[in-house]
């Protein structure tokens, strides 16, 4: 989970990867990502005509801060030429990967042809990636669905016609867009995609904890897996992805008695010693309501 791979000329130091969520995927949000442990984050994605036409809320979309790096922006349409300039304008902004998006199942963005929808007309899929290849310099990314109707797979098909292209990494979360976010994400199709493409392969979908994680990668043969809903409001989360549930509770523990012992320095002179035993009692607590969250008990929500 620790050593580092590449994307193209990209260095990404870790195997884990913060999702693209619209609405989500901030730069507050990527920034902690890279804090708790993500080797690469995404941006939410952007919309290609809104950049085009310079609407204030998208050019919004493209602040970059220092501390993110490496970023990949994300960005969507379905005109060649419209997303080519869009993926120009992304790199402009500093941002180190273009991934274009043929996996959102909103209708709003399907009925553009864009999203999931290029799943279904692999000549446009190709078109809108070769142009966006043809204009930046940086390496560009394609995150995928299975495909848009139940049992579809043809996103192993289009895999490789995208890597002849030039695209130097995949991403597939394997449900169709028809099942939104029902049932499971079959990763059995991330190893065959794996399988039938010589670029890295990231897998999406229903990864939340560091004993998936490795069985994912280790399955898939996927070079990274990638973390969107299980992020979301745990930034924590990514580092229990990142380190062994006992490396956590380890560090969990000797930050408690670090903590304790500082608190002990300070009012032992005061020769109180209850409060010491107090803050020793509310650490331990706090870390029991932590461990009891993480594995799905709600002690604090009401109802
Ligand atoms: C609220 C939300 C917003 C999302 N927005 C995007 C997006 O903008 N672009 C994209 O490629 N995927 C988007 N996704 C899909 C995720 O990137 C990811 O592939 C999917 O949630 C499966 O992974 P998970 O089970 O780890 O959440 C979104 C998912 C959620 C839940």
């Amino acid at each position: 989970m620790t050593t580092s791979w590449w994307i193209g000329g990209v260095e990404i130091p870790t195997r884990i990867v913060l999702a693209p969520m619209a609405g989500v995927s901030v730069q507050a949000f990527r920034r902690q990502g890279r804090r708790f442990g993500a080797g690469l984050v995404c941006s939410e994605m952007v919309s290609a005509c809104g950049l085009s036409y310079g609407n204030e809320r998208t050019l919004g979309y493209l602040r970059i801060a220092r501390d993110e790096h490496p970023l990949a922006v994300q960005i969507f349409g379905s005109q060649p030429e419209l997303l080519a300039e869009a993926a120009q304008m992304v790199v402009d902004a500093g941002a180190d990967i273009v991934d274009i998006n043929f996996g959102c199942p909103v209708r709003k963005v399907t009925k553009t042809g864009a999203g999931a929808s290029a799943l279904e007309d692999h000549d446009l899929a190709c078109r809108l990636a070769g142009a966006v290849v043809e204009a930046v310099d940086v390496p560009v990314t394609v995150k995928m669905r299975r495909g848009v109707r139940n049992g579809s797979r043809t996103a192993l098909d289009l895999g490789p016609k995208l890597e002849a292209i030039g695209v130097a990494a995949l991403t597939l979360h394997p449900r169709s867009a028809q099942q939104m976010y029902t049932g499971f994400a079959d990763h059995s199709l991330t190893a065959e995609l794996v399988s039938r493409v010589a670029v890295p392969v990231m897998a999406s979908g229903d990864i939340v904890d560091h004993s998936v994680a490795t069985r994912v990668l280790a399955d898939t043969g996927a070079a990274a897996v990638m973390i969107g809903r299980g992020a979301q409001g745990r930034p924590w989360a990514r580092w229990l992805i990142y380190l062994s549930p006992l490396m956590h509770l380890s560090l969990l523990f000797f930050g408690a008695i670090f903590i304790a012992f500082e608190l002990y320095r300070k009012y032992a002179g005061l020769g109180n010693k209850v409060r010491f035993v107090v803050v020793v009692l509310v650490n331990l607590g706090v870390i029991a309501v932590t461990r009891a969250q993480e594995r799905g008990y709600s002690l604090l929500s009401v109802g």
